[in-house]
């Protein structure tokens, strides 16, 4: 069991946190997908009044998932789905924060294997630092951190042990977690090692946290300067005494643009998406491969942050054309003219570039991740 019906309030925004892009992914997708890849055979996941729509595609293509709505407190969402699940009810459940992205397996495992021998059992951590005991402003007491643990999700249990336990719970509406619910009623929480990475999404910085929404790639290409050929750089035609050979229209800069795009996506490179065997693809216009990576990069929730391209050769001088070339480098794009830089140098007569032989372009890209509309 995932829940996943609360607002989100100290995160923020519109969308409910759950709902939100962490690493490419809504927030839940990511433990609803790890808790498969541990052997969860049946997820129910509790999502807030009127979220259907936000959670089917938040979970969508994903197998044996049911969805609940939840309650007004984190305790009724779980006890709301708890009595769904008491009609075919399982042996084992966990019982999971959707705001818990990055679940390890092996907490996974201490919890199957600590539920043996008691009827539920907790992840937790032990507390590094000294505790003071607060009150307007001023100290006033200590804690022994060695007793007291900080505690995670999943909480494992037998199913029976903890629905019979939150019917007979008679204290707050909203219990800090199922593990004291399980314990008000008698039963035995045993605990196991939870982990750091296991660590809840609270607020706007924890979503935000690490760079984990933006990807970072770069590109290279070289094709080769021959007489009788057109020269295209950045889907402009240049005056030029000579022009790039190659199979398509050898836009060695768009070309390094594309990889960019591809690489930070972690999907291939230009000849993966457009073999160069690939009859197709003879001639074509290097502006479509752009906006083909461009497709994808919206497709896997990113847009751009910035694109810095180098163009590397003895002549032509690039200088008279960047701005021609960046207005339409951020056409092709979709992007605002401020999102990209074109740079240019020479070898200094050195290498083939420098005798002229062959132009080569060098790009990267930053990638940001899309937030849901
Ligand atoms: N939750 C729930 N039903 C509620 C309240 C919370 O299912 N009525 C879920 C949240 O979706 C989250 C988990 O319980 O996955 C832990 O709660 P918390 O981190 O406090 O999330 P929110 O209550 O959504 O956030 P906030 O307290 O900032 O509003
Ligand atoms: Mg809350």
């Amino acid at each position: 069991m995932i829940v996943a019906a609360g607002k989100g309030l100290r995160v923020g925004g519109e969308v409910p946190k759950q709902f939100r892009m962490l690493r490419g992914k809504p927030l839940v997708r990511h433990s609803v997908e790890r808790l498969q890849a541990h052997g969860a055979a049946d997820i129910v996941v509790a999502i807030p009044e009127g979220g259907e729509e936000l959670a089917r595609r938040a979970l969508d293509g994903i197998k044996n998932v049911q969805l609940i709505t939840g309650g007004t407190t984190r305790q009724a969402s779980v006890r709301n789905a708890l009595e769904m699940l008491s009609q075919d009810a399982p042996e084992y459940v966990l019982i999971h924060d959707a705001a818990r992205p990055f679940l390890p397996s092996d907490v996974t495992q201490r919890l199957r294997e600590a539920l043996v021998g008691n009827p539920g059992a907790i992840p937790t951590l032990p507390v590094v630092d000294s505790l003071a005991v607060a009150k307007d402003g001023v100290m006033t007491g200590t804690a022994e951190r060695e007793t007291l643990r900080r505690v995670q999700t999943p909480q494992a249990f037998r199913f029976s042990a903890i629905l019979d336990a939150h019917r007979a719970w008679d204290g707050e509406p909203n219990a800090g977690d199922d593990a004291q619910v399980l314990r008000a009623n008698g039963g035995t929480v045993a605990l196991v090692d939870g982990d750091e990475t296991l660590k809840k999404v609270t607020f706007a910085s924890d979503l935000n946290a690490q760079g984990a929404n933006m990807r970072i790639g770069q590109g290279y290409d070289v094709h080769a300067l021959a007489s009788g050929e057109e020269l295209w750089l950045c889907g402009v035609k240049l005056e030029h005494d000579m022009g790039l050979a190659g199979h398509s229209d050898a836009d060695v800069a768009l070309h390094a643009v594309v990889d960019s795009i591809l690489g930070a996506l972690g999907d291939g490179d230009i000849g993966t998406h457009f073999p160069p065997s690939d009859p197709q693809w003879k001639g074509a216009a290097s502006p479509m491969f752009v906006e083909h990576a461009c497709k994808l990069m919206r497709e896997k929730g990113y847009r751009l942050g910035n694109l810095d391209l180098t163009i590397i050769c003895e002549a032509p001088k690039i200088g008279p054309h960047r701005d021609a070339m960046r207005t339409r480098l951020a056409e092709i794009m979709d992007v605002h003219i401020d999102q990209i830089s074109i740079k240019a140098t020479t070898t200094e007569k050195l290498g083939f570039t420098g005798r002229g032989e062959g132009i080569a372009a060098q790009a990267a890209v930053l990638l940001m991740q899309e937030e849901p509309q």
